[in-house]
């Protein structure tokens, strides 16, 4: 329970006594550690501020707001003391970024472009200017918001997009509200895209008003400031839980207008995902590859199933920097939607799209982008978001979450505004963040694509989901080890982010746990573009040896495994209709038969005949299916780690040690092959480099007579 008394007294306002239990998770709590403040120079201090502000999601949204202070330095050219502005620079995020993630400006020469700055049409130019006033020839980017921070005559200041703050600022009375619940120390800025002329206009307002701590911009967020970083920060901390305490305390009606549909079962709600999820993402992913996110966190549930729902999200959202990632408005599903249901929803929000880009698209917008919604919203079920990676799906869930905070906010105390859309238009196409989507890099080759990969804990499957995850692709490893695939999906995570890799516990043999696998991977993922047939042991015995159990653990593994997951994999990629690629790693010994190992050969040429059955049946639908034959591959797989070794040794009458030499030798090329060199092999039939290719099998063994096909 809140001490309204205390708050009271804290905030010098009269707060009313609220009837609901209040929980103490509404108020953001002070992190700030004095002996660890101690310790840092100025910069420190300002980094160590920005990541505190930025863990919390609520105080501002991933990669928005930020943070600055103004610091003595000495000119590197001249030696002369100078004022240098340290500034979140573009694109970083502040609860995440270093200290290199600042732009560094000198105050002086960003008052001599204040100077010249006459009129609204230069301020895109301006923007170039600021490359000018660089200090210490920092690479760092200046973002369209250093003025706001340059002009503020104050050392520390914060700007950071507030959920409570927010929801008051797209309120109906955002000016009224801002005077009631902040009085004198807060002032209000209407809407305006950022830039010198804002920032000139918020200097001004903080010179005129020495009280103020601080100001809320119309539409868009808050920003604060104060003497010291400490000072700063608990400024900061202290208006936002002002403006959540006072908006809970003020709530005149229950949150979205009430409920209007039943959120269903947990079980039916992750099912009904699955469902929709891959008929939307073949729908949406025609001309860029798209992964998937689902939530059905209870924010989410709670705005899903209101009877505000069809009314408040047409508005689209507030914050600039939530609509960039969420699109002008999300796309309303229903959770029983057929195919044909999907295509007239899918194609009317496009349509759209198309005439909101057309009203409102002026001489110099640059081309429409892609049209398609990026928030689908489920009543009953949840929501979900697709976007040209995994991370950028899941932030932009993350985005209409704040967003959604925001509507219940100011729909709670007033009535939501959305941002203008001609204003919303002129922020997506404008010139300047059109450069910066073409100053992004060039996408990898599988960015956006979704591979399963079975036996990816082991050494040909770990190589080749690292091949993949280099190119961009998301992987999901499957396997029946569970501490090898522990280790090796945390490996991934670390090296390529926790949103590419997931690791899921399977049996290839049991049917019940290949559908749970390939579900998983939807539910995850949104659906499935790569199929990676891997898992595998060996087993060796002359035939008349060879015990029926034996036969069968090798025939249920290899064949029936390869088939079950194979099948699986075949009716998502089928639903989805986006084509696919399956790769079967089968054996040398699928083509050529080997002594003292009939089970293993016949199981293997048995996985490339599926494959070649596949190949036929799933041409039409683009689903190429094509076989890479590896051949002794000791280092790092794990069958060549045990019995099977000393087997192969025995025969050829040497010992263990002189096994990858021996294989060598008896190569063509007298090489040793490695997993690397099979996932090479996998990357390539994953890949559109193979896209003509379907039925064949390429050998990756350093030749093999043998094996040759014919
Ligand atoms: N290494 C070689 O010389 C070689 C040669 C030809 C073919 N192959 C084939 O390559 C594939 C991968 O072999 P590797 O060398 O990486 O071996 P590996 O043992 O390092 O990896 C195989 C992985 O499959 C997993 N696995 C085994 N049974 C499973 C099951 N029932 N369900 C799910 N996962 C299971 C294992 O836990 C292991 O992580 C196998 O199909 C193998 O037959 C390997
Ligand atoms: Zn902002």
């Amino acid at each position: 329970m809140i001490d309204y008394e205390r708050f009271a007294r804290i905030f010098g306002v009269n707060l009313p006594k609220h009837e609901k239990a209040m929980t103490q998770d509404i108020l953001l709590p002070s992190l700030w550690d004095d002996a660890v403040a101690a310790k840092l120079d100025e910069p420190g201090k300002l980094l160590y501020r920005s990541n505190l502000l930025g863990s919390d999601l609520r105080i501002t949204n991933f990669g928005g707001g930020n943070t600055s202070a103004k610091v003595q330095a000495k000119d590197p050219l001249t030696g002369a003391d100078v004022t240098v502005l340290w500034v979140k620079g573009s694109g970083g995020d502040i609860g995440s970024m270093k200290l290199d993630g600042f732009a560094t400006l000198y105050m002086d020469k960003l008052f001599q472009l204040k100077a010249q700055y006459k009129s609204l049409d230069q301020e895109d130019a301006m923007v170039d200017a600021l490359g000018h006033c660089i200090f210490n020839l920092n690479p760092r980017a200046p973002s369209i918001d250093t003025w706001l921070h340059g002009f503020v005559p104050h050392i520390h200041v914060d700007h950071v997009h507030s959920d409570a703050v927010i929801a008051i600022a797209a309120s109906k009375d955002q000016i009224a509200l801002t005077a009631q619940i902040f009085g004198d120390e807060i002032g209000y800025l209407p809407w305006q895209r950022p830039g010198i002329d804002l920032g000139i206009k918020l200097g001004k307002m903080a010179e005129e008003n020495p009280n103020m701590v601080g100001l809320v911009l119309g539409s868009h967020g808050l920003f604060t400031w104060g003497a010291t970083a400490k000072e700063s920060y608990d400024q900061t901390l202290r208006i936002i839980n002002k403006a959540a305490v006072w908006l809970d305390a003020n709530v005149k009606r229950p949150a979205f207008g009430g409920v209007k549909n039943p959120t269903l079962p947990q079980a039916e709600r992750a099912a009904t995902a699955r469902r929709l999820m891959p008929l939307i993402r073949g729908r949406i992913s025609k001309s860029e590859m798209k992964a998937g996110h689902f939530t059905d966190a209870p924010e989410v549930l709670e705005f899903v199933n209101s009877n505000m729902l069809e009314a408040l999200a047409p508005l689209g959202t507030s914050c600039p920097d939530h609509f960039l990632r969420t699109k002008i408005k999300p796309l309303i599903v229903p959770a029983d939607a057929d195919a044909a249901t999907l295509d007239a929803l899918i194609a009317g929000y496009r349509a759209d799209y198309a005439a909101y880009y057309d009203r409102c698209k002026h001489a110099d917008s640059p081309a429409m982008r892609d049209p398609n919604a990026v928030i689908y919203l489920v009543p009953g079920v949840g929501m979900l978001s697709f976007a040209k990676d995994k991370a950028t799906a899941r932030i932009s869930a993350e985005f209409y979450v704040n967003a959604i905070n925001v509507m219940r906010g100011a729909s709670g105390v007033s009535e939501y505004q959305g941002l203008d859309t001609q204003e919303a238009f002129n922020i997506e196409y404008w010139l300047l963040e059109e450069a910066k989507l073409q100053r992004m890099p060039k996408p990898k080759s599988m960015q956006g694509r979704v591979a399963f990969i079975t036996g990816g804990a082991g050494g040909i499957g770990s190589a080749s989901a690292e091949r993949l995850l280099r190119e961009g692709c998301n992987v999901v490893l499957a396997d029946i080890d569970q501490p090898a695939l522990d280790e090796v999906t945390a490996g991934f995570a670390k090296r390529y982010g926790r949103d590419m890799v997931r690791g899921v516990l399977m049996n290839v043999t049991s049917e019940e746990q290949v559908i749970a696998a390939i579900d998983h991977t939807i539910g995850e993922y949104g659906g499935l573009d790569v199929l990676v047939n891997n898992a595998g042991i060996t087993s060796a015995a002359a035939v008349e040896d060879t015990t029926l159990t034996m036969w069968n653990r090798t025939m249920d593994i290899l064949s029936t495994g390869y088939f079950l997951v194979g099948r699986e994999g075949y009716r998502v990629m089928k639903t989805q209709a986006l084509g696919g690629s399956m790769i079967f790693i089968a054996s040398k010994n699928g083509v050529a038969a080997s002594p003292g190992a009939s089970a293993y050969c016949t199981a293997k040429a048995a996985e490339i005949h599926l494959a070649r059955c596949m190949a036929l049946e799933g041409a039409p639908m683009g689903i190429r299916v094509n076989v890479v034959n590896p051949d002794a591959v000791l280092r790092g797989s794990k069958i060549w780690k045990g019995e099977w070794s000393q087997q192969r040794a025995a025969s050829n009458k040497i010992s263990v040690d002189e096994l990858e030499d021996h294989y060598r030798k008896r190569s063509l090329l007298q090489r040793s092959v490695f997993p690397e060199d099979i996932a090479e092999g996998v990357y390539f039939f994953a890949s559109d480099l193979s896209y003509k290719s379907t039925g064949n099998f390429l050998n990756v063994d350093a030749g093999n007579a043998v094996s040759f096909t014919r």
